[in-house]
């Protein structure tokens, strides 16, 4: 893959990467793309809101969409990013970032993670259901929420299977999931009660949401919805 990308229709930003094989019956390429641009369209709004901040760490690093949005509305004077993709490890040294190349689940217990400003753990497989099954995955969210970052920004894909687990929701947040900001509210008074942290703001695209935790009492959370699909990252026609 060769192409050039323009990150939320503002900023260009070269991927070569090696071919790769069709899935879902399309190009990996158009996949991929439409998969992350969601990620980064609801990310925008976040890290504007956000603005300056002196540090800032990503968990999952991927293709560096996110940490273009980073870069341009943060603006941190150091700026870390875990990948476990030794190709993309590559493409994201090659947009000028310090890159730690592992499996970022190493990391828990080691003395890598210093507090930062911002922290992105930008989780392709996060709901709550996941959270509990994984134990490995409660280790990672207690070390990203217990350094006190002063914001954290996540990802939830409940929302497209919520109606199969209205219940099993429920009973793990101990509070009513009839829809996707009920899910949104358990989820921040139940991390608030572990860490602290509550949800201040979540932007959802179908199937991906990205969510700002604060330090703070959990709050009306203000949410807020698009259902694009290509315009987090839009192919450049030249
Ligand atoms: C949802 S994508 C992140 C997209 C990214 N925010 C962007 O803007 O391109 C998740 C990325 O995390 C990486 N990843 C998944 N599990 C990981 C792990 N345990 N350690 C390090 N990287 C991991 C994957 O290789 C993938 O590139």
């Amino acid at each position: 893959m060769n192409e050039d990308w323009l990150i939320c229709n503002k900023w260009r930003m070269a991927v070569n990467l090696p071919d790769e094989k069709p899935r879902r019956g399309g190009p990996f390429s158009a996949y991929r793309r439409s998969f992350i641009s969601k990620h980064t369209l609801c990310r925008e709004a976040l890290f504007a809101s956000i603005g300056p901040v002196r540090s800032a760490v990503e968990l999952f690093g991927g293709l560096g969409c996110s940490s273009t949005l980073i870069r341009h509305y943060c603006k941190p004077e150091t700026h870390v990013v875990h990948e476990r993709d030794p190709g993309l490890c590559e493409h994201l040294r090659g947009l000028g970032l310090t890159v730690r190349e592992g499996d970022v689940y190493d990391s828990i217990a080691k003395p890598v993670l210093a507090r930062r400003a911002l922290l992105d753990a930008d989780f392709g497989d996060f709901t709550i259901h996941a959270w509990r099954k994984n134990k490995l995955m409660q280790l990672l969210w207690a070390w990203m929420f217990n350094r006190g970052h002063r914001h954290i920004v996540t990802t939830d894909i409940a929302e497209p299977h919520l109606h199969l687990h209205r219940a099993r929701y429920g009973a793990l947040l101990h509070n009513d999931c009839g829809d996707y900001p009920e899910y949104l509210d358990g989820m921040s008074r139940f991390f608030h009660e572990l860490y602290g942290y509550s949800v201040a703001r979540a932007e959802a695209n179908y199937g991906s949401c990205s969510m700002l935790w604060l330090q703070q009492e959990p709050s009306r959370i203000r949410f807020s919805r698009t259902w694009a699909a290509y315009e987090g990252v839009a192919l450049c026609s030249t």
